[in-house]
């Protein structure tokens, strides 16, 4: 990814939940509270204004956004279906004893800001590139700081994990764990993505779990988001978040045990595909 500039993707995602929120019947799908509190964080960080993040949040929106969805299908409504995975994923897992929250690769999502209140007992953590976490670490000190919310600034290709964790006084390494990397690890080196789950089963104890959204690989080795699949891996290269890693789902448990996790499709639910993404979960 450009390393100078914020994160134009994880924009794109706040601002498609701002506009999901302008659709009749998703408010079924998405977390509660999360379209208003994306709308505040974006403007509160500087990074959209009052007008954009107004106009987002309206039926022409929703039609611009349908409309771009026959390039991708489903991907618009399922930003909503990512964000609602994730967090049922946070709470079943505090519900299965978690204390401890790591969001990678945040962005502007908002759970953490969100949850940190009615689960004060739990730590919750953020990771995301300088660029993005700068403006981010902005709006949530305008929001209002969460005790137990901690953000991290740091780029994931530079600095390991473990060593980023290591210096921060509240991560317990031996806590049962519930960490998220939600459309993160398609814009990772092949090797940045096994090191990361190698990385996190070190930082995690036993019982914690990792949910993830990834894309699949195609015929041709590549990721695969269907029929226009080569203007978007030109489009998102251009924007300088290219597309990079991606795996087939049959191989994902392999993939995942040789990085200490086991695969655990159980606990995802029922539908495991939204739009032109595969959810997952793996336990510890
Ligand atoms: C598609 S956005 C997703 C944001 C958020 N997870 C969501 O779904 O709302 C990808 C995020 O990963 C972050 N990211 C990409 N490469 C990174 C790296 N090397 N280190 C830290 N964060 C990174 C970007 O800054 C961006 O916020």
């Amino acid at each position: 990814m450009r390393k100078d500039k914020p994160s134009r993707t994880a924009y794109k995602v706040a601002l498609s939940v701002v506009t999901l929120g302008a659709k009749p019947g998703m408010d079924k799908i998405l977390p509660p509270g999360i379209v208003d509190a994306t709308e505040k964080l974006l403007v509160a960080s500087g990074a959209a204004s009052a007008r954009i993040v107004r106009w987002s949040r309206s039926q022409r929106m929703v039609s611009v956004y349908e409309a771009f969805d026959s390039m991708l299908p489903g991907q618009f409504e399922a930003f909503a279906h990512r964000k609602a995975f994730c967090e049922r994923q946070v709470r079943g897992g505090i519900g299965a004893g978690a204390t401890q929250i790591l969001v990678l690769g945040a962005g502007y999502d908002t759970m953490g800001w969100r949850l940190a209140p009615e689960f004060s007992g739990v730590n919750f953590f953020e990771i995301d590139h300088p660029a993005t976490a700068r403006l981010k670490a902005r709006g949530i000190e305008a929001m209002g700081q969460r005790e137990n919310l901690c953000l991290i600034s740091e780029d994931l290709s530079k600095r390991k994990l473990v060593d980023i964790l290591k210096d921060n006084e509240s991560w317990v390494q031996s806590a049962r764990t519930v960490i998220v990397a939600e459309g993160l690890v398609m814009y990772l080196p092949p090797e940045a993505v096994t090191d990361v789950f190698c990385q996190c089963a070190e930082i995690a104890g036993v019982g914690s779990r990792i949910a993830f959204t990834y894309i699949p690989t195609g015929t041709d080795g590549r990721p695969d988001v269907g029929r226009w699949t080569r203007l978007m891996l030109w489009l998102q290269k251009v924007i300088g978040e290219p597309w990079i890693w991606s795996i087939r789902p049959e191989e994902l448990g392999l993939f995942l045990e040789e990085a200490d996790w086991k695969n655990a499709p159980e606990l995802g639910g029922a539908t495991g595909k939204h739009g032109v993404e595969f959810y997952a979960v793996a336990i510890k």
